[in-house]
């Protein structure tokens, strides 16, 4: 398991960018006290998805306004067409942890 971050690193309606070692990076979400986990680099181009906007349950982009749905990676608004991974969260303690990415 890839120990991200404490939950109070992440305020309500933040997003972190985590960069775990050896790992892609990933983007730890905060919807109203409930944590996601999403990889954090577009699906469309190089973009890092921490550095967008939250609209309600979706990500928005930073480069090209394309959105993902936070709880699945769907993608939602185009240019985004393929979803992005997301990552069950498991909280221990105040914890979050994610399984890394099998490939
Ligand atoms: S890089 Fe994300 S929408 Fe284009």
């Amino acid at each position: 398991m890839l120990n991200l971050c404490r939950t109070e690193d992440v305020a309500a309606g933040e997003i972190l960018r985590v960069d775990p070692p050896n790992h892609v990076p990933l983007a730890v979400y905060n919807l109203d006290g409930k944590f996601f986990v999403t990889d954090d680099t577009c699906t469309h181009g190089e973009a890092s998805l921490s550095e967008g906007e939250i609209d309600g349950e979706w990500i928005e982009c930073p480069f090209h306004a394309g959105c993902f749905e936070i709880a699945t990676g769907l993608p939602t608004v185009p240019p985004c067409a393929i979803p992005i991974r997301s990552y069950p969260v498991t909280i221990k303690i105040g914890a979050i942890f994610v399984e890394p990415a099998g490939d």
